[in-house]
């Protein structure tokens, strides 16, 4: 049976890719996938959609797909808890507080927060003890506190280099990510052996 996998585009797919490669699968359809959005691997025996994190989510939960390759921050901010068969150990990062070098952590006074994950950080300053307003931002977050929208930023950092080059700093880590295989839990009775062959093959070579 043929197993059906949302793939996250983007940050940590290359990295994701290199991992089935290591397990002698041809990923060459996924290499040269250019603007497809289905894409059936040659033997039949796998099939990826490509979508953004919060929709892989949504994907899994649907039964539209057997296995879900997401984020943790994802999965984090989504209350995603059970059925993560394997923390794939890439696409690192972390959950950080930053802001510009004049920002006081322990200011009083309500702070104004910009995030693309409301729930984390709502969940941070809750066990902090501090009512924050937390105003979402879709992209490029580092801009919030630059302007004056926002006192600071939840986010995620990788390399460091979006928070250098706009002089921002790091004031806490919140969590560290990575890249986790979620599984549908109707799928894990009916394509029990194809998802476990996956599993102990992927656990092999991370
Ligand atoms: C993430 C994050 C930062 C950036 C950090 O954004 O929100 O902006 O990556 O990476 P770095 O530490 O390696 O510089 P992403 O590129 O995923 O997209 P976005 O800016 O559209 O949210």
């Amino acid at each position: 049976m043929t197993l059906k996998i949302a793939l996250t585009k983007g940050r940590g797919e290359k990295q994701v890719v290199g991992l089935l490669k290591k397990l002698n699968i041809d990923v060459s359809p996924l290499e040269n996938k250019q603007r497809k959005l289905i894409i059936p691997l040659a033997d039949g025996q796998y099939e990826f959609i490509l979508a953004k994190g919060p929709d892989v989510v949504t994907y899994l939960s649907n039964g539209i797909v057997d296995l879900g390759i997401v984020g943790s921050d994802i999965l984090m901010e989504q209350n995603v808890s059970g059925y993560q068969l394997l923390d794939l150990n890439v696409g690192k990062c972390q959950f950080i507080l930053a802001s510009t070098t004049d920002f006081n952590p322990t200011s009083a006074g309500r702070k104004v927060i910009g995030t693309k994950y409301p729930r984390v950080a709502q969940e941070y300053f809750a066990r902090l003890g501090q009512d924050v307003e937390i105003i979402k931002i879709e992209g490029s977050v580092e801009l919030a506190p630059l302007v004056g929208l926002a006192d600071a930023i939840i986010d995620i950092t990788e390399t460091g280099t979006t928070l250098r080059e706009n002089n921002l700093q790091i004031y806490d880590w919140l969590a560290k990510i990575s890249t986790r295989l979620v599984v549908n839990p109707l799928a894990l009775k009916q394509k029990k052996n194809e998802i476990f062959q996956l599993v102990d093959q992927l656990a092999q070579v991370i």
